[in-house]
């Protein structure tokens, strides 16, 4: 697949969010995967706190999209703002939200808030799990399967952890649409590093 690249560079310059996907099944043994790749990353003292929940299934997506729905569908009625670098991104994050259940695969990244073993601090949840997102993403991008990073499931949380099942002791940190691009991967837009690289010190 001509999408595929080995260049971890090349990967990160080009892997953008990916809100335009196909609806084709993405093949279950790249799904491990990723999954396995995601658990390459750094995290808390190795503790590996961090479960991955995939979501296929089109009833359980349907009743995700539901609440996504309800809670930001309003969100896009405002129209076109003329900055058309953010029109763009708004017109594909609404197409996410209306388009929630035909996104082939939902990979929720869960911390478990148990790290220190003597004094778990919740701060180490978003630490287990961030690094963890961003592997996956990489390694889907790596892989010609596209991406976006959400955090749909803060508009209904209650019921996020109701129907994904998770427990109280852990926390729904990321929500990743997964599947086969309808677009191709462009470059990142990003500013200079010569505006953010500070040497030494910051001012
Ligand atoms: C923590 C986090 C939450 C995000 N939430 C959303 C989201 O809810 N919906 C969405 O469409 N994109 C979401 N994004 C994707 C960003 O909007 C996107 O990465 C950013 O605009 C840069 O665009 P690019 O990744 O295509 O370069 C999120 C990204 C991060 C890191």
């Amino acid at each position: 697949m001509s999408d595929q690249s080995n260049d971890i560079l090349e990967v990160m310059r080009t892997c953008i969010a990916m809100r335009h996907l196909r609806t084709d099944e993405v093949p279950e043994q790249m799904i491990v995967d990723v999954v396995r790749a995601a658990t390459y990353a750094s995290n808390p003292g190795n503790s590996q706190n961090w479960r991955f929940v995939v979501v296929r299934d089109r009833g359980r997506k349907e009743r995700l999209a539901s609440h996504v729905r309800k809670m930001l569908g309003a969100r896009f009625v405002a129209g076109p703002t003329g900055d058309e670098s953010r029109d763009k991104m708004m017109a594909g994050a609404r197409r996410l939200v209306e388009g929630f259940a035909d996104v082939p695969v939902w990979i929720f990244v869960v911390g478990i808030n148990a790290y220190p073993p003597q004094a778990p601090n919740e701060s180490f949840v978003w630490s287990t799990v961030y690094p963890a997102s961003q592997n996956l993403v990489l390694a889907a991008r790596a892989m010609g399967l596209g991406t976006t990073f959400t955090t749909f499931h803060h508009v209904a949380p209650d019921e996020f952890r109701a129907e994904l099942g998770v427990p109280d002791d852990a926390h729904i940190g990321t929500a990743i649409a997964l599947g086969f691009p309808e677009k191709k991967f462009t470059a990142v837009n990003r500013k200079p590093v010569s505006e953010v690289i500070r040497w030494e010190r910051y001012s």
